[in-house]
């Protein structure tokens, strides 16, 4: 196995991760958010990539998801845990909760969101019933739990276009709908991953409650607070993981 971590908002180094080299690699969908850090985690060798870019510069509607992806597949990675911070819509997705979703649903447009898309003149589809890898997802449950770190095993990722939040109907719209959690980023990732053949599993972390689930609006300093104590866990649990 070969792993890259995708870190995203409040994620944007691994504390822990022995650098060895960054790699700057260009794809043919053009250049993905950072140089991929090569390095040591645990007894692993990983790479690590920045989703939203070294200095978090990248919008999640401006992310070359398939840059990203392409570089990660160069460069031999076979797993990828994505590192997401979320709203949680339902009632047991609280602040600072680690969420392993098994589904998604997206909601966004306008995003370059296949490999496929048709230029060769071949018309390919994937499978996507069961949008991340089951092996990868047993992975961060049993680390989360040999860390000692509630997780929850399981919610559905409602992915939205952003970079504003939602209106509290369009949560209860996303509620209705099955959502559990919800992020900007989950996708194209999830679905380029898998047509690239790639384990992908998501490690989210609640960072709000979703608009309309909680008294007034969203605070942006609630979040900020939210995501260093979660991703101190996520770190926790990547360190695990790595040493599995
Ligand atoms: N909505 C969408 N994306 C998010 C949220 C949210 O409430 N919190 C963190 N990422």
């Amino acid at each position: 196995m070969k792993l890259a971590i995708i870190g995203g908002s409040g994620l944007g180094r691994i504390d822990g991760l022995q650098e060895s080299r960054r790699e700057t690699v260009t794809t043919p969908y053009g250049e993905p958010s950072a140089p991929l850090q090569h390095g040591i985690l645990g007894n692993l060798e990983i790479m690590f990539l920045p989703r939203h870019g070294e200095g978090h510069t990248l919008p999640p509607h401006r992310i070359n998801y398939r840059a990203n992806i392409a570089a990660l597949k160069q460069a031999g990675v076979t797993h990828v845990v994505a590192v997401a911070a979320v709203g949680g819509i339902t009632q047991a997705m609280i602040p600072q909760a680690l969420v392993v979703p098994d589904q998604i649903i997206d909601y966004t447009y306008g995003r370059e969101h296949t490999f496929f898309d048709g230029r060769d003149g071949n018309v390919t589809h994937v499978d996507f019933t069961y949008p991340y890898s089951d092996a990868l997802r047993y992975d961060l449950v049993a680390a989360a739990r040999c860390a000692d770190i509630d997780v929850i095993d399981g919610g559905c990722y409602g992915c939205t276009q952003g970079p504003r939040l939602e209106t509290a109907a369009e949560i209860a719209r996303m509620e209705r709908d099955g959502c559990d959690l919800v992020g900007m980023t989950g996708m194209p990732e999830a679905a380029l991953a898998r047509e690239a053949g790639l384990e992908y599993a998501c490690l989210a972390v609640v960072v709000n409650r979703a608009a309309g689930k909680a008294e007034g609006v969203v605070s942006m300093a609630e979040i900020d607070a939210n995501l260093v104590a979660g991703m101190e866990k996520v770190r926790k649990v990547l360190g695990v993981l790595a040493a599995l």
